[in-house]
């Protein structure tokens, strides 16, 4: 293993050059194992070399570098301490944690990951389950549809491909539900050891400030420019830990608001540095009327010009660099559609007797769609004064109004999901011992009244769990002074988003 931390690239740069001399190789064809097809047609003249590629002697220097930095920060997180030789067990804990991974931070994973491993070791543990348990082991990771997919994909690797997992990236996407490109080049690569690339957000944001790609990372064709980066640059013998990397290294050097370019081990092959500096030093030039050294404190990198026309990959023109942003020019963030606000009265209905006693009406999620199979409170949408809610949600459960005669509103909760916004007007009704026998179902969907224990066990949603936590402070505040929850990605109202109550009261 070669021990290096901060390479400098020129000197890597004649190292490589005088081994190729060596070698009897001509100076300027350096080995690199993979074939570099040029990512980009050229139009007009070909001497036009493109600022969004890698040369053949700076992917030798990213892999040598980026291992390296590697090898010596990486986290310590547990799914990079599979030790089994069965590539097949190590394939099931990859695809765990990768899907758990996407869209949720580190540190919530964890957690989940070590009690998800500890109830189901294996395919087989797993693929023996039942979709009730899985919701329930995913409660709060959010994103259900993610769990159920795993646990489709695993009955389908014991009953149907005799318990083994596909072994390429390309099987893996097709024969797996819930696997698609990205998952399965990193099964492919960090199980299997196949030399493929992968894309995620982190790679997009290290891909896009190392070669300056400005354009919208949404658009098919650029994203296709950054899984050729990927596949181009991935180090042939360590493809799993190198894809690791890169995404650790926009995890927590090259982060989206606060890069660490300081630390970063590729710092020499970044053009976004390379570009914020040069702005830096001119405006330093401005200000002295005598420059020392025109060289000195220049990065490597001075190509930071796209001299392309028209170059499909360049930040669009309405969206020029900006000097204050410096890094933070890359990417450019995709203009967000707009998030569709829904809203709804959600009715704790609790039973009259003591405490832990009491028995909460809980009604379960249809199979499909938004958080399939889940349970929930009962709710009705639209429907904004007490008596309108009381007669929605009685006729639902088929009971009498009158026995929901105690409705009173006791807060409100804001909860995002990716594509919709919920605003939830949380109502109490304190029912009597009798009306569990009359409840049988809500709008058809089967109902179960549980205690506050089996609330905590069973398969809610983070949205629902928050709905009762809101009702919890109304009755004890006292018992929502504890710790925060885990951070997870469903976040809660943003600063300058209009309230609950605003919502509420613009109807
Ligand atoms: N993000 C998703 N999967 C990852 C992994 N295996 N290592 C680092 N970051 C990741």
């Amino acid at each position: 293993m070669i021990l290096i931390h901060r390479l400098n690239f020129n000197k890597f740069q004649a190292m490589v050059r005088r081994k190729a001399i060596k070698s009897g190789a001509k100076a300027t064809t350096v080995k690199c194992e993979t074939e570099r097809k040029p990512l980009i047609e050229e139009k007009g003249p070909t001497d036009l070399s493109s600022i969004h590629e890698f040369t053949k002697e700076e992917i030798l220097f990213l892999r040598l570098s980026l291992l390296s930095w590697y090898d010596k920060n990486k986290r310590d997180l547990p799914w990079r301490q599979i030790s089994s030789n069965d590539v097949n067990q190590s394939a099931y804990a990859t695809w765990v944690s990768e899907i758990m991974l996407q869209q949720t931070q580190v540190a919530t994973v964890i957690n989940y990951y070590n009690k998800w491993m500890k109830k189901w070791p294996t395919l087989e543990a797993l693929a023996a389950s039942d979709i009730e348990a899985v919701n329930e082991a995913w409660s709060g990771l959010g994103y259900y549809s993610r769990g159920k997919r795993l646990f489709e994909g695993a009955k389908k690797v014991v009953t149907e491909l005799q318990g083994q997992m596909p072994r390429t990236a390309q099987d893996l996407e097709k024969q797996l539900p819930g696997v698609g490109r990205y998952t399965a080049g990193a099964i492919a690569s960090i199980a299997f050891g196949e030399v493929t690339g992968l894309v995620d957000g982190n790679v997009v944001r290290v891909w896009s400030r190392l070669r300056a790609i400005g354009a919208n990372s949404t658009v098919p064709e650029v994203m296709e420019l950054f899984w050729q980066l990927s596949h181009q640059c991935v180090d042939p013998d360590r493809p799993g830990d190198f894809n690791q990397a890169l995404m650790e290294l926009g995890a927590t050097v090259c982060s989206p608001r606060q890069p660490q370019c300081g630390r970063c081990p590729v710092q020499a092959l970044c053009r976004a540095y390379a570009k914020a500096e040069s702005d830096k030093q001119s405006s330093v030039r401005k200000i002295c009327t005598e420059v020392k050294s025109e060289s000195k404190g220049k990065p490597d990198i001075v190509d930071i010009e796209c001299l392309v026309p028209d170059c499909k990959y360049c930040p669009p023109e309405d969206s020029p660099w900006d000097k204050e942003l410096g890094v933070l020019n890359f990417p450019r963030k995709p203009k967000k559609a707009s998030v569709k606000q829904e809203e709804l009265n959600v009715v704790v209905i609790q039973t009259t007797e003591e405490k832990s006693a009491a028995k909460f009406l809980i009604c379960q999620r249809p199979e499909k769609g938004l958080l399939a199979g889940l349970w929930e409170f009962p709710s009705c949408t639209q429907q904004d004064s007490k008596t309108l809610v009381s007669q929605a949600i009685a006729d639902s459960c088929d009971m009498e109004v009158k026995s929901l005669q105690t409705l009173k509103e006791v807060g409100e909760v804001s909860h995002m999901f990716s594509h919709v916004h919920h605003l939830y007007k949380v109502w109490l009704a304190k029912v009597a011992g009798s009306v569990v026998d009359q409840v049988t179902s809500f709008d058809g969907r089967p109902v179960r009244w549980a205690t506050e224990h089996q609330m905590q066990e069973a398969a809610i949603s983070t949205g629902m769990r928050k709905v009762y936590k809101e009702f919890k402070k109304s009755t004890d505040p006292q018992s929502c002074k504890r710790k925060r929850e885990p951070d997870v990605v469903i976040k809660d109202t943003k600063k300058g988003q209009p309230s609950i109550a605003d919502f509420f009261k613009r109807k």
